[in-house]
């Protein structure tokens, strides 16, 4: 039995728009675990959005209450946790996650990211520029990164359950 075999966090990195907090919630259902959002927790503990915490504070604050709250996301066995997408971009943060959890790289073409993201967005890295040239541009730089992921799963346009599906296929 698959879910008796998994001690670790099962952890979803990728990019904007690819659906990693939908997966994640499909995917820890389907295997009874809890799923956390690493995103919400960050807001639940610093009581603002995101977008205020990179307003007020600038990236890098936010990065490093990133890496503190996915720390603690690692601890604890098995569970989904849905990252944000520039987590596993951080040397720190992305080494956590390969030592304690499984990485999961979710992934798309730029086509299907810009229109999950849709036109109203609040992403701050998103603001004052062309969505699909920045998306392009991170999505290039963060390449490396999420390809030392283990496992990567192609989800372009299909339903968010045929990727839960190939994801549990992966795990087995
Ligand atoms: C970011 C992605 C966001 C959020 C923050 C930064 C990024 O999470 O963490 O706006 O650097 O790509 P999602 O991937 O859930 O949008």
């Amino acid at each position: 039995e698959l879910v008796s075999r998994l001690d670790r966090p099962i952890v979803l990195v990728g990019m904007m728009g690819v659906g990693k907090s939908t997966v994640g919630r499909k995917l820890a259902a389907l295997l009874g675990l809890q799923f956390r959002d690493a995103d919400d927790e960050i807001e639940e503990a610093a009581q603002m959005r995101v977008s205020e915490i990179f307003e007020r504070f600038g990236e890098s604050y936010f990065r490093d209450g990133e890496r503190r709250v996915i720390a603690r996301l690692m601890e604890g066995g098995a569970k989904v946790i849905a990252t944000g997408g520039g987590a596993f971009a951080q040397e720190e943060t992305r080494k956590l996650i390969l030592d304690r959890g499984i990485a999961i790289w979710l992934d798309s073409d730029v086509d299907t990211l810009v229109e999950r993201v849709g036109r109203r967005d609040t992403r701050p890295l998103l603001r004052g520029g062309d969505p699909r040239e920045i998306i392009a541009r991170l999505k290039a730089e963060r390449e490396p990164f999420y390809a030392q992921a283990p496992i990567h799963i192609l989800s372009n346009s299909g339903p968010h359950g045929e990727a839960v599906t190939r994801i549990v296929q992966e795990l087995d």
